[in-house]
């Protein structure tokens, strides 16, 4: 049994092979329209989604399954202070794979360690969002015909912005990128993306808060929006909501091939009236998410490894205290705090802020 919490549990072989069985899927429908007949997904939404939830459920639908599940946190007993834990193993009971969102980082792993059934994390905070970064690699590989070198800037929420967060893991592992980072100082990218992934993978990177000047370089442009729910002082979201709007004039200064990428919803950081320009590919993003999740769940559902996620945790338990309350442990009491040590950086396995 296999789960998803991070990227880079899959490997490169993995993803092309997933791309490969995703693109099949877009030309060829009716050839996995029983390929998970009498399985069934349940998808634990305990935060709002319409895209990676309903795509989720399109593609059992699509791949014969059945669905059931949450759409808030409200409407299930983690209202009445159930744990993720327990609500873990209860729903094993019922289904055949799990796709968990969760506004706390590191809850599908605490889901995955508790769980008799895969699990996919669905979004954890503002930790990190695999399957909107599957969805981001067929749209690149599908657009570009490439996954090296390119420049591709990351404009907007890089502090918080899961999705973000896991496309440049994913990316680390292909030659020949470059990573242009464009933000206001105080949504900079974190530090364990910085020192976990570009600065050990060796990754050129630069850092802007200026758009327009960095448009004329990029081949991709992923745009982000600033994530209200996110911000714990209104008055800082409503400073920097609007650093970033992209509209027609500034596209002029950019390559007539670049394609422009966010994992949506947007407010407006993208003008309306970009949709018609070729280079807007979000809209087709968001369709490849169907069929790219597809591929995972058929994946996943076919492979007979051990719990890989269970295998990440150290067996002691932590002395030391993860205090990051966007971390599952500020929530759930009774959860083992544990840590891994990198280059002398001891990071939580939650959520991986530094813990002292
Ligand atoms: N991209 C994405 O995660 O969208 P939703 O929040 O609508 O699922």
């Amino acid at each position: 049994m296999r789960s998803l919490i991070d990227i880079l549990d899959l490997s490169v072989e993995e993803l092309y092979e997933m791309i490969d069985t995703a693109n099949d899927m877009i030309e060829n429908p009716a050839k996995y329209a029983e390929a998970c007949k009498g399985k069934k997904l349940a998808t634990l939404f305990f935060e709002p989604s319409t895209r990676t939830r309903l795509s989720f459920e399109a593609a059992m639908l699509d791949l014969g399954g059945s669905v059931l599940g949450f759409s808030e946190a409200g409407s299930s007993s983690a209202s009445k202070g159930e744990s993720v834990a327990d609500t873990a193993k209860i729903v094993s009971g019922y289904a055949d794979i799990i796709a968990m969102r969760h506004p706390k980082a590191g809850a599908p792993l605490v889901a995955a360690n508790n769980a008799s059934i895969p699990v996919i994390n669905a979004g954890d905070g503002g930790h990190f969002h695999p399957t909107q970064t599957l969805t981001d690699l067929l749209t690149i590989s599908r657009e570009k015909g490439r996954l090296h070198d390119l420049t591709v800037g990351f404009c907007g929420d890089l502090k918080y912005g899961r999705t973000v967060h896991s496309l440049i893991a994913a990316l680390s592992r292909y030659t020949g990128i470059k990573i242009v980072l464009i933000s206001p100082a105080e949504l900079a990218i974190p530090d364990y993306v910085k020192e976990d992934v570009l600065d050990k993978e060796h990754m050129a990177y630069t850092e802007t808060v200026d758009l327009e000047a960095a448009l004329p370089e990029l081949d991709i442009l992923y745009m982000t929006r600033i994530q209200r729910e996110r911000f714990a002082d209104m008055d800082e979201y409503e400073r920097l909501k609007d650093s970033y709007v992209l509209n027609v004039e500034k596209l002029e200064k950019a390559k007539s091939d670049m394609a422009i990428l966010h994992p949506l919803p947007r407010v407006n950081e993208i003008s309306v009236a970009v949709d018609n320009d070729p280079r807007a590919c979000y809209f087709k993003q968001a369709r490849n998410g169907k069929f790219i999740r597809m591929a995972l769940i058929l994946k996943l559902l076919s492979d007979d490894s051990l719990n890989t996620a269970v295998s990440q945790l150290p067996s002691e338990v932590s002395h030391l205290r993860c205090h990051n309350p966007g971390c599952i442990t500020s929530c759930e009491q009774e959860l083992a705090h544990c840590y891994r040590s990198m280059d002398g950086v001891n990071r939580c396995v939650y959520c991986d802020s530094e813990v002292k």
